[in-house]
């Protein structure tokens, strides 16, 4: 793997756009792998720019989510679809068809888990696989566990991850406790896999999945393994570096 140690979260932000707008630039029917939380969003307010700035153009770019809260409706504010809506899609020219993300309300989970992984793959893969990388190690909700689950899959939120997601929600019970998120193979298979971390509270986990042991226990360690993922960290989150 590779890391770029970079200023703050400005500078985070730029280069990760930077490398979804190459790869969008080199090839415009990319497949891209997104992620929601706090970390990406100036992420997202680049790429929005650089549409608006006609740098980069979506009309032939699909997308598919990490994950999604189980029984959150689309419409929910709290839901990554809604995220994705007021973060880039509503922003730029991505086709409506084009854009994925698990439905958290599906009938049967087991079913949209299988059809999710079957667009993939009918998708080519993904070429480009933003994360961003929970304090506990989770990257989408691979939470810590004693396996890598494989494909995606329901998954039980950790305590650790509901309780830093409580920021977005009124309170802490409101917070779903089960989520669908992509597999660890789902991730690595694809072609290129970017890592974006900023702040002390991501430090440990930096450290744990740069140069700790590859153990389902700290999920992102799966990536020392992957051909070609390149971790963007600010200065605070490589701190323990
Ligand atoms: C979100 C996701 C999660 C987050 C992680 C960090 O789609 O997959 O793994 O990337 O929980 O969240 P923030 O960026 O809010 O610290």
């Amino acid at each position: 793997m590779k890391i770029q140690i970079v200023k703050d979260y400005e500078e985070m932000s730029r280069k990760a756009a930077n490398i979804v707008a190459s790869q969008i630039i080199l090839k415009s029917n990319s497949v891209i792998g997104l992620a929601t939380g706090d970390t990406p969003k100036g992420m997202y307010k680049e790429l929005v720019r650089l549409y608006k700035n006609e740098d980069i153009d979506f009309s032939e770019v699909k997308t598919f989510n990490l994950d999604e809260y189980y029984g959150l409706a689309k419409d929910n504010p709290q839901s990554y679809h809604y995220y994705m809506m007021e973060n880039l899609f509503k922003h730029v020219n991505i086709k409506k068809r084009n854009i994925n993300i698990p439905d958290g309300m599906a009938e049967s989970i087991e079913k949209e888990c299988e059809r999710y992984e079957k667009k993939i793959e009918k998708a080519g893969g993904i070429d480009l696989q933003v994360l961003g990388i929970g304090r506990n190690g989770h990257i989408g909700f691979n939470e810590p566990d004693l396996k890598f689950e494989a494909k995606t899959h329901l998954v039980k939120l950790d305590e650790d991850t509901i309780k830093a997601n409580s920021r977005f929600f009124n309170s802490i019970e409101e917070v779903p406790t089960m989520a669908i998120s992509m597999g660890i193979k789902t991730i690595m298979h694809a072609r290129k896999v970017v890592l974006l971390a900023s702040g002390r509270e991501k430090a440990e986990a930096i450290y744990k999945a740069v140069k700790g042991k590859i153990t389902p226990e700290v999920p992102a360690s799966v990536l020392q393994l992957h051909p070609d993922a390149t971790f963007i960290i600010d200065q605070e989150a490589a701190s323990k570096l």
